[in-house]
């Protein structure tokens, strides 16, 4: 066995000391070569007062050995075995990857540690298996992934949310304590995005050491950050297990979620960078290379009022815009009237749809369109058929109340019957019709989720993935959205299974701009579902000009969301605008490396896209400008030895009311260089409160 370990990607090493137990000795910027007495620097001294040996923050810290933190794993066996101390005996080394296998004889249990870094992106992933190797069951409560990271990662950065308002920043100094997050949601939900980012002081989009996290699990988790009191702290991440949810018999074993983690000197630019690499190359797949289609979503323009005459009327429409893809969301399947009824009946309502759902489907592939349905698989209402024939399908605990969540109740995946029931439906309706694309709905959180009367939110989540996985496997062709109330399901794990997000049911897009900015740290912009919605918002009841609209939704994979027969024709002419202005860029938007950039006025947002010849700028003013002149755009990642054409592609149309004399270049095409553009920036117009312009900068 090696007793160091230098694992490297372009930019990033991590380096494992390996005795008793692993130990990160490095993981931060890539090292060139390790020095020879690396085991003698890097000892640490014995403080007064303490235990009489040193305490290794290990790959899996334990409570046996003497670390007063949280520990990786925690679990007992009747009592018994409950502070287990490993050592490794074995390791499996190859390039980009290392797995140490560690036993305690005691305790009589096993761990798997692997560990894999992403060359080309940084990123690394963590997972842990333990196995039970004794006779009797062992009670695993907690099994997590732990990253150290160095004494100066001094603040911290993490998300919060709810419904509408998801991937919202909060920052927090990082130098006593910690960090907690639980999520028992039984979803991966919009109260607590599993991610989260350390770094150096005052670390921001375009600065600074930071150190980026997430889990990738849909369903509970824990997350902490934690500073031990002599200094040194880590960042853990797993599944939080429900008493009693993991009781491993003979050897049997448990495996952690994948723990994702990079390492950037570039701020957060650098992080969401790394991440949108590594989900590009890694996490999805789509079935066929081609351009994002931009999509008609009929739920804010219809909701349950399905008139297949009038549908087609909106196709036509959809048609005229440049819309390529047309989705039919909830309110089609049999007694579908309301959001309290059916759930679980996926077979197409007849009075709603006399003449089959062909003609509707034939209707849109005339049109050139492809054809989606939205389905919600593991809900059931209770007035359903399916509920009168399987009462007992239900997720829930006998001898307890279920509440309702949206009027619904969650079905028991695990259930065989059930199961196969969900796979028959939805198989049957990919298979009789022509539809290339399912948004896959998930409206309620997991109360009580008893399978067999014991804990089933691991079992639940993974027979979701396993219905995903059937489901893909037997229609590869398929593309799925990933929605949960909007953004309540958005991680890498569920993303190995879906092509896309549906961010958030807030369209509206002073709303959207906060959280498409959270979103944008993880997930690039081709799976960020972002739509045009009414110029009254449905949720906030805020209207918004078309311009504030059409710029925020075309940045991520575009849509519109609407009744486009009822909007007046120069709104849909301004939808076809805005989505043509998005196919003229999709090629940058959906391949280039993303960035947000600081600014002066935090009223302001202002990101991008850029790859080795363009770069596209958005700049939107959020509220009210903070200062009575912007400041001038600096663009951080331009090639100073460069000239660029500066163009404006979007202005806000209306009048400008906070300025009364505009910059004479928003008129003309400006040749700039980059050394210029980077150190002494471009003049912005004013912009109103919620309004956005778009720059378009080409290489020469
Ligand atoms: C959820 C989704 C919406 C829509 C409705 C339909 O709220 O997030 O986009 O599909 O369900 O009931």
């Amino acid at each position: 066995m090696n007793s160091i370990i230098h694992l490297t990607s372009k930019n990033c090493s991590l380096i494992i000391k390996v005795e008793r137990t692993p130990e990160i000795l490095h993981w931060g910027p890539r090292i060139s070569q390790i020095d020879p007495d690396i085991l003698l620097s890097t000892e640490r001294p014995i403080s007064q007062a303490r235990l009489d040996v040193d305490v290794p923050l290990s790959l899996c810290p334990e409570l046996g050995s003497g670390h007063f933190n949280a520990p990786g794993l925690e679990g007992h066996r009747d009592s018994y075995d409950w502070a287990p101390v490993f050592d490794v005996f074995d390791q499996d080394l190859s390039a980009q990857s290392v797995i140490f296998k560690l036993q305690d004889h005691v305790a009589q249990l096993q761990l798997e540690i692997e560990i894999k870094i992403d060359f080309e992106s940084d990123v690394l992933q963590k997972r842990i298996t333990v196995i039970n190797t004794g006779k009797t069951n062992y009670s695993l409560t907690k099994l997590s992934s732990t990253l150290p990271v160095p004494n100066h990662a001094n603040e911290l950065m993490s998300f919060h949310g709810r419904w509408s308002r998801e991937f919202q920043t909060h920052r927090q100094s990082f130098a006593h304590g910690g960090f907690m997050q639980e999520n028992r949601r039984g979803r991966t939900s919009h109260e607590n995005f599993p991610g989260l980012f350390v770094g150096s002081d005052n670390f921001n989009e375009q600065c600074g050491q930071v150190w980026g996290f997430h889990l990738g699990w849909s369903g509970n988790h824990q997350l902490r950050a934690d500073v031990k009191s002599d200094g040194r702290r880590f960042v853990q991440a797993g599944e939080l297990l429900l008493a009693g949810e993991a009781i491993l018999a003979e050897s049997e074993s448990y495996s952690t979620p994948w723990l994702y983690a990079t390492y950037s000197t570039a701020g957060l630019n650098g992080i969401s960078e790394h991440f949108h690499h590594f989900v590009r190359n890694n996490i999805i797949s789509f079935p066929v290379d081609k351009p994002r289609p931009v999509h008609l979503n009929t739920w804010e323009g219809i909701y349950f009022d399905h008139d297949p005459a009038y549908i087609m009327k909106m196709a036509d429409e959809a048609a005229v815009m440049g819309v390529e893809r047309f989705i039919i969301d909830d309110g089609w399947f049999i007694g579908r009237h309301g959001e309290r009824a059916a759930l679980g009946d996926w077979y197409l309502d007849e009075q709603k749809y006399p003449n089959g759902l062909e003609p509707v489907i034939s209707h849109v592939n005339d049109l050139g369109m492809e054809f989606g349905l939205w389905v919600e698989p593991e809900m059931i209402s209770q007035d359903s058929l399916l509920y009168k024939a399987h009462p007992d399908w239900v997720l829930e605990l006998q001898g307890y109340h279920q509440p309702s969540g949206r009027w619904q109740y969650v079905l028991d995946l695990q259930n065989p019957d059930c199961f196969n029931y969900l796979f028959e439906r939805l198989n049957d309706l990919l298979t009789t019709y022509n539809i290339s694309y399912l948004k896959w709905d998930m409206n309620r959180e997991l109360v009580q989720p008893g399978h067999q009367g014991k804990p089933a939110v691991n079992g639940q989540t993974n027979a979701l993935y396993a219905l995903l996985d059937k489901l893909l496997a037997a229609h590869d062709k398929v593309e799925i959205e990933s929605c949960s109330s909007g953004g309540g399901r958005i991680d890498f794990e569920i993303l190995k299974r879906t092509h896309r997000f549906w961010a958030s049911d807030c369209n509206d897009a002073l709303e959207r701009q906060a959280i498409q900015r959270g979103m944008s740290y993880f997930f690039p912009p081709e799976v960020m579902g972002s739509h045009i919605g009414p110029d009254e918002s449905h949720t906030t009841r805020r209207m918004h000009h078309i311009n504030m609209r059409g710029m925020t939704a075309l940045g991520g994979h575009m849509g519109v969301e609407l009744d486009p027969v009822k909007v007046p024709k120069e709104e849909r002419q301004a939808f076809a605008k805005y989505i043509a202005l998005h196919k003229q860029y999709r090629h940058l938007l959906h391949s280039g490396r993303s960035f947000r950039v600081d600014t002066a006025d935090k009223r302001q947002n202002i990101y991008g896209v850029h790859n080795d010849i363009e770069i596209l700028i958005t700049v939107c003013q959020l509220t009210m400008p903070d200062y009575a002149l912007p400041s001038p755009l600096r663009i951080s990642c331009i090639d100073p030895s460069a000239l660029y054409q500066v163009k404006l592609v979007e202005t806000p149309t209306t009048s400008f009311q906070l300025m009364k004399q505009r910059p004479k270049w928003l008129d003309k095409t400006l040749t700039l260089s980059g050394e210029n553009l980077k150190e002494i920036g471009l003049t912005l117009p004013i912009l109103d409160p919620e309004s956005a312009l778009m720059l378009h900068l080409k290489k020469l």
